[in-house]
């Protein structure tokens, strides 16, 4: 086995999104546009909240690429244009594909909206190749107690699998091109090697503490980009940390705002679809809750 050693270490920064929450973003930044298929990392606080304090992104529309959201505090609820509507609780992911097009809302829970609380996850958001970006909107819901979970034998390295697979716990999403998403947690003293494709570009993103990740030290809110190999090498320091990696798509990109394309035609369309309603709307109902 090979072990990717890091290529560029970049710290990430924070900045206010949707209706002003604070993301701590080592992706996009100055240094580093996207790691394809990786189009954002956005850390979500962890902030805490007090009474009417806590707010979100009221509706908005996404098209051509995917939405993960992974709740580690906190209460998200969401509503969309399918007519979906949940709460994600610690642990829970939701992985959504938007396809041709979703516009959904993302907020604290009413009960952290009114009573405060801590708030703390991460976005994602994964590009769609271009024969799925205006396929079908898909949900994959999966609450915390399905995420597979292992450790090593000495117990020093623990991991959640969301997408992929490490130490033999296979994930229980399924992704639409090859994707690992793995949440780390790591002791003094632990040791693990992890076996990543090397066809896949690979990141790992230290969201607590300090890890060695290959022959580097990565310290908390700094993304590693590692390079070529088929394996990467965790080392602790007691860390927290998402190992992402996926098929680059090699497809010219084109961003605006909520739209991820392949041409400038096809973003605006996607202005044109959205402002004309084709995207859809939500549904909301008078609610006793
Ligand atoms: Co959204």
């Amino acid at each position: 086995m090979t072990i990717r050693q890091p290529s560029s270490v970049v710290t990430a920064h924070r900045q206010l999104e949707g209706g002003g929450f604070v993301v701590r973003r080592p992706l996009p930044s100055d240094e580093l546009e996207m790691v394809d298929p990786f189009l954002l990392i956005d850390e979500m606080g962890p902030v805490e909240y007090g009474p009417g304090e806590a707010v979100g992104a009221p509706d908005h529309p996404h098209r051509g690429f995917e939405t993960v959201t992974y709740a580690l505090a906190g209460e998200f609820e969401h509503e969309d244009s399918a007519g979906h509507r949940g709460v994600l609780r610690a642990g829970d992911v939701q992985w959504m594909t938007a396809g041709a097009g979703v516009i959904h809302s993302e907020m604290p829970s009413r009960r952290i909206r009114e009573e405060g609380g801590r708030v703390h996850g991460f976005q994602i958001w994964v590009n769609l190749p271009a024969r799925l970006k205006m396929a079908r909107p898909r949900y994959q819901e999966v609450p915390a107690k399905k995420i597979p979970q292992a450790a090593t034998a000495d117990g020093k390295a623990r991991v959640r699998v969301v997408a992929g697979e490490a130490l033999g716990a296979r994930a229980v999403i399924d992704t639409q091109t090859p994707i690992v998403y793995q949440d780390w947690s790591l002791d003094e003293g632990a040791d693990v090697t992890v076996p990543v494709p090397g066809n896949l570009s690979a990141l790992a993103y230290v969201f607590e503490g300090s890890a060695r990740v290959g022959d580097r030290d990565v310290a908390e809110g700094q993304l590693a980009v590692l390079g070529t190999g088929d394996a990467v090498r965790l080392r602790g320091g007691k860390a927290r940390l998402l190992l992402l990696a996926g098929e680059p798509l090699r497809e010219r990109v084109v961003h605006y705002g909520p739209f991820v394309m392949n041409s400038d035609e096809e973003i605006v369309q996607a202005v044109r679809d959205f402002q004309s309603g084709r995207m859809g709307e939500i549904t909301r109902t008078a609610r006793v809750d």
